[in-house]
């Protein structure tokens, strides 16, 4: 029996069968080049069109604003950079504004266009991790052409008021005379949030299709009519010259498939999530002495449950969760020897004691209320163990 416990859906979700079933033919019989002049290529070519138009109609803009892409990473890549340097060629200005707490695709895509003469101003978070308009529109200046804030925070859920930023941002470009873009890192809003570009308010705007039941590797940039652009791939002229490269058939189709199903399910799924991450956060702090959510209470995805434990560190938490059958994660990779804390909770400002020993435990519909039972039977130990294990490190010293 199968007893693994999957409860990592902010990291990637399992292929949607409607979206396997739909790319399937594309990965056997019809695998034409797309821009082929034969039955093959056109058949492909279509599929990639019809797959344009149900993505548009989920996004609520125009077929010829969608451009297929790879991963979420891509599409923020091709967003900033492309808009940055599209609008530094036309000498409209350097200067970015994001927030403090984006993924690392925003922040280190700004990072390597400081290469190329471009400052960003970082708009700090409060304590729930919550961008405020008012800092974004105090970060405007006669310089600013891209303003870029995520949807949803990966690590700890909280949602970003991005109809207000949107409304404060035409409010700066309108009194400086300026055309600003906005982008949304959207990444994580697909399965619960309504992505309707115009309600959002946004010029642009990433997905991942493996985080709403897609393949991996591909994604999608929406692009507001008319925002100057520079592609960033440059080849053979595919996706209207703005992503050159043979199309990812099968997976442009599996995304639109996987976006079609997560946005017809938005309301069924924060229910049920809903439920599964309220049975996880009134269990833990019921059970697990010195627990403390992260984010904010009410303005979070439904189904994140993030949690810092003082005195106890992630990995090791981590790694008997997983000797147990348990997939969780602490919601940001350690990517080098030294233990750096996360950056998002860096920027709430939780102190270095808590930032140390979190978990992000994130439900997807399939997850059922006895394997959270599980989880809550579990999690005490596992936490005590930690700290116990922390304190006598710290002794040893
Ligand atoms: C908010 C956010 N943005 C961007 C990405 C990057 O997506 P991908 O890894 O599919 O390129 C992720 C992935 O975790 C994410 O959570």
């Amino acid at each position: 029996m199968n007893t693994r416990i999957y409860l990592d859906h902010a990291a990637t979700t399992r292929l949607h069968s409607k979206a396997l079933e739909a790319m399937r033919p594309y990965l056997e019989d019809e695998f034409g080049n797309p821009s082929g002049m034969y039955d093959l290529g056109k058949e492909a070519a279509g599929a990639i069109e019809r797959a344009r138009s149900s993505v548009a109609s989920g996004l609520g803009c125009r077929p010829q604003e969608v451009v297929f892409t790879g991963p979420g990473t891509e599409s923020i890549n091709a967003a900033i950079k492309g808009v940055a340097f599209a609008k530094q060629l036309a000498g409209l200005g350097n200067h970015i504004v994001t927030s403090s707490i984006e993924h690392h695709a925003v922040l280190h895509s700004c990072d390597y266009l400081a290469k190329f003469g471009f400052e960003t101003t970082f708009v700090p978070v409060d304590a729930f991790g919550t961008v405020d308009p008012d800092e974004v529109a105090h970060a405007i200046n006669e310089r600013t052409v891209l303003v870029s804030v995520m949807l949803a925070n990966n690590e700890v859920g909280t949602l970003e008021p991005l109809p207000e930023i949107a409304e404060v941002v035409q409010r700066r470009a309108k009194s400086l005379r300026r055309r600003i873009s906005l982008h949304t890192d959207a990444v994580q809003g697909a399965n619960a949030l309504d992505l309707d570009v115009k309600r959002l308010g946004v010029d642009l705007l990433s997905l991942s299709a493996h985080k709403f039941g897609g393949p991996k590797g591909a994604g999608v940039l929406y692009m507001r009519r008319g925002t100057p652009f520079l592609e960033q791939l440059s080849g053979g002229g595919q996706e209207r010259q703005r992503r050159a490269g043979t199309e990812n058939v099968a997976g442009i189709v599996g995304t639109a498939a996987a976006l079609t199903e997560a946005q017809a399910n938005r309301e069924q799924y924060s229910k049920l999530c809903g439920q599964l991450s309220r049975q996880l956060i009134e269990g833990i702090l019921q059970s697990v002495p010195a627990a403390r959510l992260s984010g904010h209470s009410e303005q979070r995805l439904p189904n994140n449950v993030h949690f810092s434990f003082e005195g106890t560190q992630s990995d090791a938490m981590l790694e008997a969760l997983d000797d147990l059958g348990i997939a969780a994660s602490a919601g940001s990779a350690c990517t080098s020897a030294t233990w750096e804390p996360s950056h998002v909770l860096t920027a709430m400002g939780m102190p270095l004691g808590r930032a140390a020993g979190v978990l992000r435990l994130t439900c997807g519909p399939e997850n059922r209320a006895e394997e959270i039972d599980r989880v809550l039977s579990i999690l005490p130990r596992v936490v005590s163990e930690s700290r116990a294990k922390a304190s006598s490190g710290l002794s040893a010293k």
